[in-house]
């Protein structure tokens, strides 16, 4: 199964209508969309892939994400990813969950020893074909020296967000696979002035002191031939539930990398102003 360059965030999902999700879910599989990003934590969303995908969940590639939110047990134990598996696999159908990421826990719950041979063993008992880490930091960095355990990495990449790229440059040459989560930076330039939401207003800030001018392109073609091209990153993950927004994405992507001068003022103007930029979890 190949990795399509974009993949659909499939967040959103979880507030759209199962008709909507289904008519996506189809358009984005009609796009050459392989990959689709869910989380235990994005409501319905699981739900909706599963039954959205269900008579083509071979031609998909699903990435979950859990760790927390069982019934009765406690977050971030051994049995919270044992049925955490078990719930996602029934909800998301097929044989096993193609990629099961740890939900950005920290270091000490990587080091405990019960999380981490749990996800092992769900990996070796056939429910999830690749254990991965979702996360920013110090916990990715941990997960990114163990090769024997993980396989997947999901982190965020961007033009506002590109403190991760040497670790994802690294990453390739261990064979992960890296997803990138926000490769838009939330598309902060749709904002006059600073959004109510702490992500969104943390990139907004972002993208006007970068103070980079996109022209001719426009910014979310400029984010996503930067990120989807970044070295190492296999899929970047677009977070919509509009199909026009998806198609943009897949059509930007089909014009290839950005043009070495642009990619450059990218990087300078980061190199520049994002001194301490970290990853946005
Ligand atoms: N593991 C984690 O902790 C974590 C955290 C964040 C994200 N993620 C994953 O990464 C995916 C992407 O991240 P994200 O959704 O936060 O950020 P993103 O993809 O950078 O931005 C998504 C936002 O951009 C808008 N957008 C998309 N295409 C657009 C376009 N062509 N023009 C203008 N606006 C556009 C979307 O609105 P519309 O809905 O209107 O298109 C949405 O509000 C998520 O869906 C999720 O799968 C994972």
């Amino acid at each position: 199964m190949m990795f399509s360059r974009i993949g659909l965030g499939a967040g959103n999902l979880g507030s759209v209508s199962d008709a909507e999700a289904d008519r996506l879910v189809r358009a984005a599989l009609a796009l050459g969309v392989t990959v689709f990003d869910t989380a235990r934590s994005y409501g319905a969303s699981e739900a909706r892939l599963g039954r959205a995908l269900a008579e083509r969940r071979n031609e998909a590639i699903v990435v979950t994400k859990g760790g927390y939110g069982v019934d009765g047990v406690a977050d971030w134990t051994g049995e919270a990813i044992r049925r955490g598996v078990d719930e996602a696999l029934s909800r998301l159908g097929g044989d096993a969950i193609d990629v099961f990421l740890l939900h950005s826990c920290d270091v000490a719950t990587l080091e405990r020893g019960d999380v981490v041979p749990a996800l092992v063993r769900a990996r070796d008992a056939g429910k999830v074909r690749v254990a991965g880490y979702s996360g920013e930091g110090a916990a990715l960095a941990w997960a990114a020296a163990r090769r024997e355990i993980f396989g997947a990495l999901e982190c965020s990449a961007s033009p506002f967000d590109q403190a991760n790229l040497p670790l994802v440059a690294r990453a390739r040459e261990e064979s992960f696979c890296v997803l990138a989560k926000r490769p838009l930076g939330n598309a902060p330039w749709r904002y006059a002035t600073r959004p109510e939401r702490e992500d969104e207003a943390i990139y907004w800030r972002r993208w006007r002191e970068l103070g980079v001018d996109p022209t001719p392109l426009a910014w979310e073609e400029l984010c996503v031939r930067f990120t989807a091209f970044a070295p190492g990153v296999t899929t970047a993950l677009v977070g919509t539930a509009r199909m026009e927004h998806l198609e943009a994405a897949v059509r930007a992507a089909a014009s290839g990398p950005l043009d070495a001068v642009v990619h450059a003022r990218v990087r300078a103007a980061f190199a520049e102003r994002g001194g301490g930029w970290t990853g946005v979890v």
